[in-house]
């Protein structure tokens, strides 16, 4: 059994395939022997899930504060319970989202202060970020449209296109701040091309 560890973020906007697109580049790296847990935000713990259904409810009024909050609460107890025991147990760990999805939501699109995102950051994620993270790119419009046609309409997919148009523009930013740890990968292509790509990142630069 390969003993190689990390911690992997799977980062986009709706509709890029960061799901299917995790899922099945966890089970590449269990192919290739390595131990995996693939998790995802908000959730990956039963706490998680139920702050989950409070988030996207799509009929709850959140203060954008409360919202901001509640990622962090969902993501406080993530760390804790999934994320820091698999890394000391030496697992690679795959999450579907984690706090650049928090930058570019509730920073850049909801206008809330940077400062206050760092803030929480430094208090609830004990050290723990992302080694590598592959930032899924494509159209707007036309990932919303991907998730209208999968029935999916949470409380952000009611959002307004201007609103996801700068979430995007928020994980633009951040893949320009972090050249070395985010991967932006071409999500409009087909699902075993995008696949491809992210495999042979991977391959080429993780040591
Ligand atoms: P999902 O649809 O990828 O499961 O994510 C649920 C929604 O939560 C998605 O619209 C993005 C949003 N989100 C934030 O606004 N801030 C965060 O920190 C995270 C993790 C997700």
């Amino acid at each position: 059994m390969s003993r190689a560890k990390g911690f992997i973020s799977f980062e986009g906007i709706e509709g890029s395939g960061k799901s299917t697109q995790s899922r099945l580049f966890a089970d590449y790296l269990l192919g290739k022997g390595h131990d995996v847990v693939h998790t995802a935000e908000p959730g990956g713990t039963d706490i998680g899930l139920k702050i989950r259904k409070l988030l996207l409810e799509p009929n709850n009024h959140m203060d954008a504060l409360t919202e901001l909050l509640l990622y962090y609460a969902s993501r406080a107890q993530h760390v804790q319970e999934v994320i820091l025991p698999a890394i000391r147990e030496n697992k690679i760990v795959i999450t579907d989202r984690f706090t650049d999805s928090t930058v570019a939501y509730q920073g850049y699109a909801r206008g809330l202060s940077m400062d206050i995102i760092q803030s929480l950051n430094d208090i609830v994620l004990s050290d723990v970020t992302p080694d590598m993270t592959f930032l899924l790119d494509m159209d707007v419009r036309e990932g919303l449209r991907r998730n209208r046609d999968a029935m999916k309409e949470d409380r952000f997919e009611l959002e307004t296109v201007a609103f996801h148009e700068r979430v995007r523009q928020g994980f633009h930013e951040i893949a320009e701040k972090e050249p070395g740890r985010i991967k932006i990968i071409d999500a409009s292509k087909s699902k075993e091309e995008v696949t491809g790509q992210i495999i042979k990142v991977f391959e080429q630069s993780w040591h």
